[in-house]
């Protein structure tokens, strides 16, 4: 069977860039990516490029070649999946607030709300494929979901027939054009040969044969969940180890490129930061956890709990810490927060470091102004929702205990005590420090939280600087 029409039910961030790429090297097939939200569809059509609601390098230019060629955006879910061979399932699957398994358990409501659907909607054989990461065995749900359609005569004369296959994103933000068009691999799960191989056509359009992989759909799950995994527990490794170096006067940056030329541990994924953040570590570890705890492997789950914890841990140490060198209160003072989201090249925030220690300073009084060059207000607002007020006048900005979010780095550091750099933009790398001290009240420090800034220049503008894993080299001018 070769695919002509595929539906992708999910314009978020996985859902979108991954249908641009399918669409743009296989011009022969159809695609069209539905969601229903109206204004990120509307904001997919816009015409002007630059308001894409997913923000990722090179994505314009992709969207912009096939978009009305072969690529669609519509809120007209039904006709989409009835027309097509092929359905993506890439929806959101958040951590549980409430209920069974709350904080560890994905909800997967709308992944059966869209299995439902496709069970509703689709016409003869369709091939389902899950992209959203899942917990191990919900292929086994969707299947049953689709199995009590199946049979069904459809318009088409035909009857409903489904196979069900694992294909998880390996995409990282940021990166998700070159990760999508030169894969480390691509792993699709599933028992149905003609499935797996009308899939594995797709990607043949440009991703090489060897780099395919083929595995039963339980393998397919749990990679997904162990690469993530495994991951961010050498974030957490080496963050741990970042608080040693502080700690004892080691440098984590030396140590991460002497461990790194280790061939067997490789250099990628060493950096110390303020935390992994990000979609998927967290909710994909808590799941793993899960899953080992309804297993009865307790050990197992406290062993990739605590690589959750010590994440926590680091973002919390990071909000005392600046409490502490600022004399033990940031009440009345004003915080320049470098970088929302939760890395650089991407405008996503979700489980940002930033939002745990933003929220942290702001219970201890502290005023932040946030400049960010790619997360809007509103994503902030949202975020930030709980606790400290956002300031809607000038006198309310005097107030304690609040945030807004400004411009440009020179309106962030106006009369601030204080810069912590939480996210590592290209723009932080290359400041006039000499500029940057001369707005701000003295004494004042710089906390480098990513480690990117050229601390010796911020230090001979006057600035103490910690950097993350190195310390402190203090200023007392
Ligand atoms: C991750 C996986 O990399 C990707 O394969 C999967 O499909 C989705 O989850 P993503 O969350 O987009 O991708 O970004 P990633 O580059 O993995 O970074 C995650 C977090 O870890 C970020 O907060 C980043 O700043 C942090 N990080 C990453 C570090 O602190 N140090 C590092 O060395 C690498
Ligand atoms: P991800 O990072 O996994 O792509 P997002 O939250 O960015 O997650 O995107 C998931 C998208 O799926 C959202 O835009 C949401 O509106 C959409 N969605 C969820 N359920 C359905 C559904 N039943 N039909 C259509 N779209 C859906």
């Amino acid at each position: 069977m070769s695919i002509r029409t595929i539906c992708c039910i999910g314009a978020g961030y996985v859902g979108g860039p991954t249908m641009a790429v399918i669409a743009d090297r296989c011009p022969g097939i159809q695609v069209t990516v539905v969601d229903l939200n109206q204004a990120r569809i509307d904001a997919w059509n816009d015409p002007d490029l630059s308001k894409l609601p997913v923000y990722e390098p090179g994505l314009d230019a992709v969207v912009g070649r096939c978009r009305g060629r072969n690529l669609h955006f519509s809120t007209a879910v039904e006709p989409a999946i009835a027309a097509a061979d092929m359905v993506f399932l890439s929806v959101n699957t958040p951590t549980k607030t409430k209920g069974v398994g709350a904080g560890q358990a994905s909800d997967l409501r709308w992944i059966e709300a869209s299995a439902r659907q496709v069970a509703a909607c689709a016409q003869g054989h369709t091939i389902v494929v899950e992209k959203s990461t899942l917990p191990v065995r919900t292929a086994e749900t969707v299947q049953a979901i689709l199995s009590a359609a199946q049979g069904n005569g459809t318009g088409s004369g035909q009857p409903k027939t489904f196979a069900v296959l694992s294909n998880p994103e390996f995409l990282a933000e940021g990166t998700a054009v070159s990760d999508l068009e030169n894969p480390d691999r691509v792993l699709i799960g599933g028992d149905d040969e003609g499935a797996i191989e009308a899939l594995a056509e797709v990607y043949g359009h440009w991703v090489p044969e060897q780099r395919i992989l083929r595995t039963n759909l339980w393998s397919s799950e749990l990679s997904k969940l162990t690469a993530n995994a495994f991951l961010a527990q050498r974030i957490s490794s080496i963050n741990s180890i970042s608080a040693l170096c502080e700690a004892t006067g080691a440098d984590v940056q030396e140590v991460a490129k002497a461990i790194g030329f280790d061939s067997r541990i490789g250099h990628k994924f060493l950096k110390p930061g303020p935390g992994f953040g990000g979609s998927c570590f967290q909710k994909d570890i808590l799941n793993l956890v899960y899953l080992c705890s309804h297993y009865g492997l307790h050990e197992v789950a406290d062993y990739w709990q605590s690589v959750v914890n010590l994440n926590g841990w680091q973002q919390s140490r990071i909000a005392r810490l600046v409490v502490q060198r600022l004399f033990g209160t940031v009440t009345g003072k004003t915080i320049a927060i470098f970088g929302f989201a939760f890395k650089a090249d991407t405008n996503d925030t979700r489980e940002s470091p930033a939002i745990s220690i933003c929220a942290d300073l702001l219970d201890e009084g502290a005023r932040l102004t946030i400049y960010d060059p790619k997360v809007n207000e509103s994503q902030i607002a949202g975020d930030l929702a709980t606790g400290a007020s956002k300031p809607d006048s000038k006198d309310q900005l005097l107030t304690e205990g609040s945030w807004s979010k400004v411009a440009s780095i020179e309106e962030a550091v106006k009369n601030a005590d204080a810069i912590i750099v939480l996210t590592e933009w290209q723009c932080f790398k290359d400041l006039d420090w000499q500029h940057i001290a001369g707005n701000m009240r003295r004494p004042a420090w710089v906390f480098d939280a990513r480690s990117v800034i050229d601390a010796q220049a911020a230090n001979t503008a006057g600035l103490s600087v910690w950097s993350v894993g190195k310390g402190t080299q203090q200023n007392i001018s």
